[in-house]
């Protein structure tokens, strides 16, 4: 019972220490936007899907960042993140309208 909770803690340390390394719009993302950006749920355009961000970025990147900022549809306030500040948002979503890896 200790062992696994002791690995269980050190993987956890493990994923957080790598998404502090990576850039802040990975990090962002991978706090507050993946639940819904990675699967697409209730048609959310995909993580680093260029197709489905290009459609949207029609409308300009400002009223993207206003969107995220107030929420649209399913989209809630801020992908819930409240601590998040709107460069935090901008970036994470800079990172999922990039290529990605
Ligand atoms: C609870 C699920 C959920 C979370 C969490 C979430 N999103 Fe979304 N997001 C959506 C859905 C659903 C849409 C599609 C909304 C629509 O156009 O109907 C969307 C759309 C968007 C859009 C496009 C808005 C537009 O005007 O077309 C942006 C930008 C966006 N999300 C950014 C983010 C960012 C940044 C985060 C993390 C900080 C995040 N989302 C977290 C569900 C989510």
């Amino acid at each position: 019972m200790i062992r696994s909770l002791t690995i269980l803690v050190l993987l956890m340390f493990g994923w957080f220490a790598k998404a502090e390394s990576d850039d802040k719009g990975a990090e962002v993302y991978n706090q507050a936007c993946v639940m819904c950006h990675a699967a697409g749920i209730s048609n959310a355009p995909l993580v680093h899907n260029q197709e489905q961000w290009n459609e949207r970025k029609e409308k300009g990147m400002d009223v993207l960042l206003k969107n995220a900022i107030s929420g649209i549809n399913q989209m809630p306030p801020r992908g819930l993140c409240m601590t998040c500040s709107d460069e935090d948002l901008q970036a994470a979503i800079d990172y999922m309208m990039s290529a990605g890896g």
